[in-house]
């Protein structure tokens, strides 16, 4: 995603104002270090790891199948609304390839696989009381070969893409779509339940309402904060009645651990930090975001209270007694920091000067892995790293970026042994659509050269397959 926010209409005195009304801490600030190299001498500590650590690569539907031809993305491309004018088309052909790409993934030690469900391929149509066939006998075949395979699938139902009809009717607007997704995620646990036992009702809302309601650059494009608010707080029901109906009806526990459904969210997790240390605004804003972002979700677990405040904003508070725990585990998607940084008119979140970066500009901070980990450990629940990689075409900072994020991984779990940090999934198995950038992003293990299709291994593959071999062989040895 592009992580780049510019504001030019927030005034620093009324930030100011609405921070003392508003927020109450400002614990996370001043203690940085400053940007720099990353250190890959440290060795990385595997033994500090739970048993059944899982260790994955990722993808989603729409990104990586191709011809998601009844979805609001599809239709978002074909209008020319993406940056790049690039349309996802046959992606990485994974709808055809997913056999010899679950192969990938097996040849690199990998025991854990994350994929979305295309809903727009499930139920092209509305008012649809059955999934369509043939989707549903793709996702059987592509279940059944990573049984085959022996590896565990982590499904998430919705990743950013929705039905066409769906969008075009306003129905997570109107909260509509409560009743669509409880429909998806009753067949899903259902139909698919038999093989899945971890389940992620939504990715990173957060960002599908930001970019949807507020910036406009994915469907449905709207700029309304109001609107936003409120798909966000029907998303959140949506969640809600999503976990009740998988926990009831995904009886069969897949891979004989004594519990047949785990469900939980993924969420983008970003430490916030203020650019100058001494700049009080700044430092304020930081704290802003950095609680609206990682916070909303987590503490209705705790409350019930879907409590949706933003300063200056709309705000949507309401008692929703489903979502109190309805969540089992954090997913985390940990890419960057984000910096805070003042200008005259306004604020700029961007990363710091001389920054090691990606090719999509975004810095590489792994220290902030161990920050996002132990801001989220205050809501005690067990914590997976469901995305983390990089663009990196010529694969030169994948490998350094794959170990100095596992060493800040293993890091936490050195300090603060009693929190569950139970995998790692690395973003992503192939190279895909990245969104509104295109094809250009190449986050993968495996290239994909989309002339051919053809996939290779990328060498930082291998550091991956090292260290989750590593961990296997130190485990065989210290039972
Ligand atoms: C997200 C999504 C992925 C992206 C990945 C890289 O976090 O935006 O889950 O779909 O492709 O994050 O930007």
């Amino acid at each position: 995603m592009n992580k780049i926010v510019q504001n030019t209409n927030h005034k620093r005195v009324a930030v100011l104002l609405s921070f003392l009304a508003n927020t109450t801490s400002c614990d996370t600030l001043f203690d940085r270090p400053p940007p720099g190299t990353i250190d890959n001498t440290a060795p990385v500590d595997l033994s500090v790891l739970p048993n059944d650590f899982m260790w994955g690569a990722g993808s989603s539907a729409h990104q990586a199948e191709g011809n998601d031809t009844h979805s609001d993305w599809w239709a978002w491309e074909n209008s020319g609304k993406t940056k790049s004018g690039e349309i996802s088309g046959v992606a990485a052909d994974h709808w055809n390839r997913f056999d010899d790409d679950f192969g990938l993934l097996a040849d690199l030690g990998l025991d854990t696989y994350r994929l979305s469900l295309s809903w727009a391929r499930l139920f092209p149509q509305p008012g649809m009381t059955e999934p369509d066939p043939e989707a549903l006998a793709h996702y059987d075949a592509v279940f059944e070969s990573l049984a085959r395979r022996g590896i565990r699938p982590m499904v998430t139902l919705h990743h950013f893409v929705m039905p066409q009809w769906l969008t075009d009717g306003n129905r997570w607007e109107t909260g509509e779509a409560v009743e669509d997704f409880k429909q998806l995620a009753a067949m899903a646990a259902a139909r698919w339940g038999r093989y899945v036992d971890w389940w992620i009702t939504v990715n990173e809302a957060e960002v599908f309402v930001l970019h949807g309601w507020f910036r406009a650059i994915f469907p449905p494009g709207k700029f309304d904060i109001g609107l936003a608010m409120q798909v966000m707080a029907n998303l959140m029901k949506a969640h809600a009645s999503a976990y009740h109906l998988i926990k009831q009806l995904d009886t069969v526990d897949a891979d004989g651990d004594g519990d047949p459904a785990r469900v939980g969210i993924a969420q983008l997790a970003v430490p916030y930090e203020p650019f100058s240390e001494n700049d009080v605004i700044e430092a304020v804003l930081a704290n802003v975001f950095e609680n609206i972002s990682n916070t909303f979700w987590l503490l209705a677990n705790e409350t019930g209270i879907l409590d949706l405040r933003i300063p200056f904003g709309p705000s949507v508070v309401e008692e929703h007694a489903p979502f109190k725990d309805s969540i089992d585990f954090i997913g985390v998607n940990y890419y960057s920091r984000q910096i805070v940084r003042l200008d005259i008119i306004g604020f700029i979140i961007a990363p710091p000067p001389g920054a090691p970066v990606s090719d999509l500009d975004i810095e590489i901070y792994p220290d902030g892995l161990y920050d996002a980990l132990e801001f989220l450990s205050r809501y005690k629940l067990p914590m997976i790293i469901t995305e983390n990689g990089i663009a990196d075409a010529d694969d030169s900072r994948r490998g350094s970026f794959i170990t100095a994020h596992l060493r800040e991984l293993t890091r936490f779990k050195r300090d603060h042994p009693e929190v569950s940090v139970f995998g790692y999934i690395h973003w992503a198995l192939t190279d895909n659509f990245e969104w509104e950038n295109g094809f250009a992003p190449r986050f993968g293990l495996y290239a994909v050269d989309y002339a051919t299709q053809k996939r290779t291994m990328r060498p930082s593959a291998k550091t991956l397959a090292d260290l989750a071999g590593q961990y296997r062989t130190e485990r065989r040895r210290t039972p």
